[in-house]
């Protein structure tokens, strides 16, 4: 039995979706356990782009189980857009089944709205992706959210519903300045989701725990980056859940002890989208090159994603905080003509070098990358499956990578096919 979790080991969009989806091959049950359809992983599967936004990746293969955990916020709307596309592309195999945490949170209109107009109005602009994330994640915390359980009982939901929305509108309205919301159209939109996600709700902690009695290979896919969880990334520009490895147990309910490997899922080069800090970020012809060449738009929201050099400082970092002990690169084939390729290895800091992210995370914000230079390869890589084919300045760069982070590269991805990898070893 392997319980395997898979995280993006800097600011998310590191190219996950095409991991899982690879990974999931070998795995029995594939299970989400944070965060919700800011995600965007985008899979190619026979020359078809398909992104999924909550449903796990796993759900494009034949005989696999797929489950959204607890710790997932599930816009309804969203989950059955994705169930849709997926059934008229013909992508959903009888053989696959989809069960859903009865104690998942519902991402309801208000959290939506509220994310919009918050933004409008803050002063330091998060540049959240607007699904309403962080307002379903608050109302967890604070014991005023709507569990999909309570979808499937109408007249304790009318209960809390009205409750819930009478403070919301007063928010909406008095605060934010936003229109109110009817309490019959919320309330016949969540009754009519909760008859339409009914089939698929599973009390999914005795699902998973009894595949790990059954010894199955389970695969943790993990969506955004470690520097976006909300306790360990560039807080206050992170996400509103913890998207380290550490929160695959408490977001699906299977005990630390089942987790036996973690692998972390590091880009080639570094891209955030929103807010925040980015030590290595390049505003020049090289930003715009990883851009345009790496198709570095957000799957979600179609923004313009801020690209630069690896940033082996933070990545160090995120090895440690999640006890990453396989790497994944992906994106290698995006630096094929570059003549040269930095790689950050420490950071400028009060006129030191340092190689530790320094103490207080928002000091990130005034450190200037130290850069070590390597030459590039300057060749068409994707073809390549085995190791030993690739051009030597393409195996230097790996392996200062390999080496700085003391960590094994299980894996490298050289193209946005399915098969375009090169494996050292197996990961499942
Ligand atoms: P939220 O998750 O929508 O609240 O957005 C908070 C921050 O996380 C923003 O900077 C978003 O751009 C970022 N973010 C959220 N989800 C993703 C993702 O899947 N990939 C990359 N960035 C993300």
């Amino acid at each position: 039995m392997s319980g395997i979790v898979l995280i993006g080991a800097q600011w998310g969009d590191e190219g996950k979706g095409k991991i899982v989806d690879f990974l999931a091959e070998n795995a029995d049950v594939i299970v989400r356990f944070q965060g919700g359809n800011n995600a965007g992983h985008t899979l190619v599967v026979k020359d078809k782009k398909i992104i999924l936004h909550l449903i796990p990746s796993g759900i494009l293969r034949e005989n696999k189980v797929c489950i959204i955990g607890n710790g997932v916020v599930i816009d309804p709307g969203v989950l059955f857009k994705e169930l849709k596309v997926l059934t008229e592309n013909g992508l959903l195999s009888k053989s696959t089944s989809l069960y859903i945490s009865s104690s998942a949170h519902v991402i309801m209109p208000y959290h939506k709205l509220i994310d919009t107009l918050r933004e409008n109005i803050a002063v330091t602009k998060i540049g959240t992706t607007g699904r309403g994330i962080g307002p379903a994640y608050e109302d967890k915390v604070s014991r005023a959210g709507i569990r999909v359980a309570d979808l499937l009982y109408p007249e304790l939901l009318k209960e809390k519903l009205k409750t819930i929305l009478e403070e919301k509108n007063l928010y909406i309205t008095k605060v934010l300045g936003g229109d109110p919301f009817d309490f019959s159209t919320v309330f016949e939109e969540s009754v009519r989701f909760g008859e339409m996600i009914k089939p698929y709700v599973a009390d999914t902690v005795e699902h998973l725990n009894k595949y790990i009695r059954e010894r199955k290979n389970i695969l943790f896919e993990g969506a955004q980056g470690t520097m976006l969880d909300v306790d360990h990334g560039t807080y206050p520009f992170v996400t509103s859940s913890n998207t380290v490895a550490g929160n695959a147990s408490i977001g699906s309910g299977v005990p630390i002890s089942a987790i036996n490997k973690i692998v972390g899922v590091v880009k080639a080069y570094t891209t955030r989208v929103g807010n925040g800090p980015f030590p290595t970020e390049e505003k020049s012809s090289i930003g715009d090159y990883l851009r345009e060449k790496g198709g570095e738009y957000g799957a979600t929201t179609g923004r313009p994603r801020r690209c630069g050099w690896i940033d082996l400082v933070s990545l160090r970092r995120a090895i440690m905080i999640n006890g990453i002990d396989r790497i994944v690169i992906t994106k290698l084939d995006v630096l094929n003509e570059l003549d040269n390729i930095k790689v950050c290895v420490g950071y400028k800091y009060q006129n030191k070098e340092i190689e530790t992210i320094p103490f207080g995370l928002n000091q990130i914000e005034v450190c200037t990358p130290v850069y070590r230079e390597f030459k590039g390869w300057k060749k068409n890589i994707s073809h390549i499956r085995d190791g030993i084919d690739l051009p030597v300045e393409a195996k230097d760069y790996l392996k200062f990578i390999e080496d700085y982070l003391e960590t094994k590269i299980a894996m490298v991805s050289v193209g946005a096919e399915r098969n375009e990898n090169i494996v050292f070893e197996n990961i499942i």
